[in-house]
């Protein structure tokens, strides 16, 4: 049996409960949040054992725990995990300064540990069935990317009717100070480090731009970001991030002979399509048909049938870096590839309106496309 501790038993940890079902073989040893009410209210929902104190996490016997506080409290709590002896699955972001995920990425080598970093959707079968299709050159070569997180007019939803299943509100207030780019950049952010390679240069935008009751402008984060990526592979990216914009969540991949898509990064299965491009006689037409992709068998993994967010399987990181720790590896989502997301998708937030090209310190390694139980497999295979 596989152990797994969570601290932070608040609103995404219903979504990390309800994935774990489907991973009967992992077992939560512990759970712990400082608020000893939601603590008690989420593991009587899920029927999971409390503990009541943070030390009992650090002295128990998890070999990983899921980090699942507010991003303000991610550095302080991954950090004490890290000098306990523990391996650490992250909630997004690894920490809210790059100079606090450096040392978190720093503390865990010298320790020889891992700390990885949500969201582990570029596992899902539709993230590495895009990421196949480029790499066996269904598009030919890849050239440009366009992927939106935009997620309607948020402020102006009835944010406070939102409770998760155990019944936690929705947490506001963090969502709307942390911000949307932190929040979100990462969904595809982490699809097109996996296809691409780190990033040499984001010249980046954002803004905030709704008014939010209850809240000054320099309290909330930018509600707005648009990034140009510009990876070492020679592809360049733009992405955008809004809680404005009517909900896209669009990738479209284009290629000197056509163009991948996906219109749903939080959907695992979304349907990965294929137009090629044609030259008949004097005109250049995109396929009226889009070819589905197949998803190779080894791309498949259990599915949380649920609806929006909820339909992501929020186990299948941790799953994965329990899989790598048990063979010694490096987990896809951890170490330098952690890192890298969080530098870049700071710069993306704090770009404001001069800042202008910044250009990246960190660096990864690409990892092949990974089964999603943490077999090393390759492109042949598919
Ligand atoms: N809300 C979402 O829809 C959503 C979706 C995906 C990911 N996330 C990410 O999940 C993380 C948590 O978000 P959330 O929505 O669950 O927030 P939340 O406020 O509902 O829950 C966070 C919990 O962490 C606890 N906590 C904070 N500091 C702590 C500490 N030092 N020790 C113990 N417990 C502590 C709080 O008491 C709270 O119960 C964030 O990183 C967020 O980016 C949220």
């Amino acid at each position: 049996m596989r152990t797994v501790a969570i601290i932070g038993t608040g609103f995404v940890a219903d979504l990390y409960a309800a994935s774990l079902r489907t991973f009967p073989d992992i077992q939560v040893v512990a759970c712990y949040d400082k608020d000893a009410e939601r603590l008690q209210r989420f593991c009587a929902h899920w029927q999971l054992p409390a503990v009541d104190s943070i030390d009992a996490v650090l002295t128990g016997p998890a070999t990983l725990v899921l980090n699942l506080t507010n991003p303000h409290a991610h550095f302080e709590v991954s950090r004490q995990l890290l000098e306990a002896g523990k391996h650490v699955y992250s909630e997004k972001p690894l920490s809210m300064r790059m100079e606090d995920a450096v040392v978190l990425h720093a503390l865990a080598k010298a320790r020889g540990l891992q700390i990885a970093s949500a969201p582990c959707s570029l596992l899902s079968e539709a993230a590495q069935t895009l990421r196949l299709a480029v790499e066996q050159g269904r598009i030919g070569v890849p050239k440009l990317v366009y992927a939106e997180l935009d997620d309607d007019y948020i402020s102006q939803a009835p944010l406070t009717k939102w409770k998760s299943e155990s019944g936690t509100p929705w947490p506001i207030e963090d969502e709307l100070v942390v911000g949307c780019t932190l929040e979100h950049a990462g969904y595809y952010l982490t699809w097109l480090m996996a296809m691409f390679g780190p990033v040499r240069t984001t010249v980046s935008a954002s803004a905030g731009l709704a008014d939010v009751s209850g809240l000054t402008s320099a309290e909330t984060a930018p509600d707005y970001s648009s990034a140009t990526l510009f990876f070492e592979s020679g592809v360049v990216a733009r992405l955008t991030c809004s809680i404005l914009a009517p909900h896209d969540h669009r990738i479209r991949v284009i290629g000197d002979r056509g163009v991948a898509s996906v219109t749903e990064s939080w959907d695992n299965r979304a349907a990965v399509k294929v137009r090629t491009r044609h030259v008949i006689r004097r005109r250049m037409i995109n396929s009226p048909i889009a070819r589905k992709v197949p998803s190779p068998a080894f791309t498949r993994h259990p599915a949380v049938k649920r609806r929006g967010a909820a339909s992501m399987n929020f186990m299948l990181g941790p799953a994965e870096m329990l899989d790598a720790i048990a063979a010694g590896r490096e987990a896809r989502q951890a170490g330098d590839f952690a890192l890298h997301l969080t530098e870049v998708s700071l710069a993306i937030q704090s770009a404001g309106e001069n800042t202008g090209a910044q250009h990246m310190t960190t660096r990864f390694t690409p990892s092949p496309v990974t089964h999603w139980a943490g077999q090393r497999t390759s492109v042949q295979e598919s």
